[in-house]
């Protein structure tokens, strides 16, 4: 890792529900508190908060050991067995439903937990946010992400601040064919959108200023794609940096106040409003839903996390949450019906190719 320069890991998996997948049973929290406590004694870490947004567990780290270092992804690592053991023994739903395999080999990416993790000289004053999400893919990533780095309806500081006139960069991946592309913005605006429209195949892995300082980094983990088989949905987390040449706090807050509708809901199959809750509001229950995002305030003090502060819980996120209930009872109403339901495409990766299967010998020339 480069002189003076701090890693900012945060590390997620579902290692067992608390009721069904609507939430987490607070030993879970302890356990992995304790882990990263002893890791922090050892002087593996700077610092670490543990929090959960549903029924998934974050790990957020701080050190100097730079991205996918393998001492920090076996310490996530051992700290999902762990508390996989606790899931075990309180028969909580899905204990280790995240870890794909029996062994860890170096790095989670491609094992079940997701990742996002990036590496940066902390600022005078450095504040971050970390969005977490339940019931949802890391595709629902990429209407907020283009909002806040690239829509100066959005973000004031795009047409007021000169230092953001440079623009962003966007990483974007194509989860189909594992390969990925730069799109810089305003210049290319059109086509980013094009891609980024197109949530499941298309997704934001990183943002950069035009200076080439990183702005953001989402986790990209497509566990229906890893196992080849739907074993669980995503329910990704995004970094975000923050304020003197970066959107400011709000700006990064405000395309939340939209709930777009993503997919993830109930079975991993369903449209549903994205809504913005605070932390003690992150247990979707309704049809396992609706799928919602927590974002955790940290300032950062030479690798300390300050924090987090609770963002979402503002009252001005009210309207949000009242509107994302609308969408919510005018979705469910289409039942089994699309496009509350994913299209058939969508659902290729359930168990929607055995029921084909099943019934391909009855179906007869018309
Ligand atoms: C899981 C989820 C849930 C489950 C549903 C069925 O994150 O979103 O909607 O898909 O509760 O779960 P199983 O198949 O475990 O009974
Ligand atoms: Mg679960
Ligand atoms: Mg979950």
């Amino acid at each position: 890792m480069a002189k003076g320069k701090i890693t900012l890991s945060v590390i997620k998996a579902d290692v067992g529900g608390y009721v069904g997948h609507s939430s987490m049973h607070p030993r879970l929290i302890e356990q992995a508190d304790e882990k990263l406590s002893g890791s922090k004694e050892k002087g593996l870490l700077i610092d670490f908060h543990v929090t959960r947004c549903g029924d998934d567990l974050e790990l957020i780290m701080t050190h100097t050991h730079g991205v996918d270092n393998q001492e920090i992804h076996k310490l996530a690592w051992n700290t999902f067995t762990v508390c996989t053991e606790v899931a075990k023994e309180l028969k909580l739903y899905g204990a280790g439903q995240d870890l794909l395999s029996d062994a860890f080999s170096g790095n989670v990416k491609g094992m079940g937990p997701g990742v996002a993790e990036m590496e940066f000289e902390e600022r005078k004053s450095e504040p971050i946010i970390v969005f977490m999400a339940d019931k949802t893919s890391p595709g629902a990533w990429n209407l907020p992400l283009f909002r806040i780095f690239a829509d100066p309806f959005n973000t004031a500081g795009l047409v007021i601040d000169p230092t953001m006139h440079i623009g962003f960069k966007f990483e974007v991946l194509d989860v189909y064919e594992h390969r990925k592309i730069i799109i810089s913005c305003p210049e290319e605006m059109y086509e980013l959108l094009m891609f980024i429209g197109a949530m499941r195949r298309y997704m934001i892995k990183s943002v950069y200023r035009g200076d080439g300082e990183i702005a953001a980094v989402a986790s990209t983990q497509k566990l229906s794609l890893i196992a080849g088989k739907y074993v669980g949905k995503d329910d990704p987390v995004v970094i975000i940096r923050s304020q003197a040449g970066f959107p400011a706090v709000g700006e990064i807050l405000e395309p939340f106040t939209f709930p777009h509708l993503v997919e993830g809901w109930m079975r991993g199959s369903h449209h549903g409003p994205l809504m913005p809750v605070p932390f003690y509001e992150a247990n979707p229950s309704r049809f396992d839903g609706p799928p919602r995002v927590i974002a955790a305030g940290f300032q950062l003090a030479n690798g300390k996390l300050i924090g987090p502060r609770d963002m979402f819980d503002d009252p001005s996120f009210d309207e949000a949450r009242r509107k994302a209930n609308d969408i919510a009872n005018y979705m469910r109403h289409h039942g089994p019906f699309e496009p509350h339901r994913l299209g058939l495409e969508d659902l290729e990766y359930t168990t929607m190719p055995q029921l084909m299967k099943k019934l391909e010998p009855r179906w007869e020339k018309e």
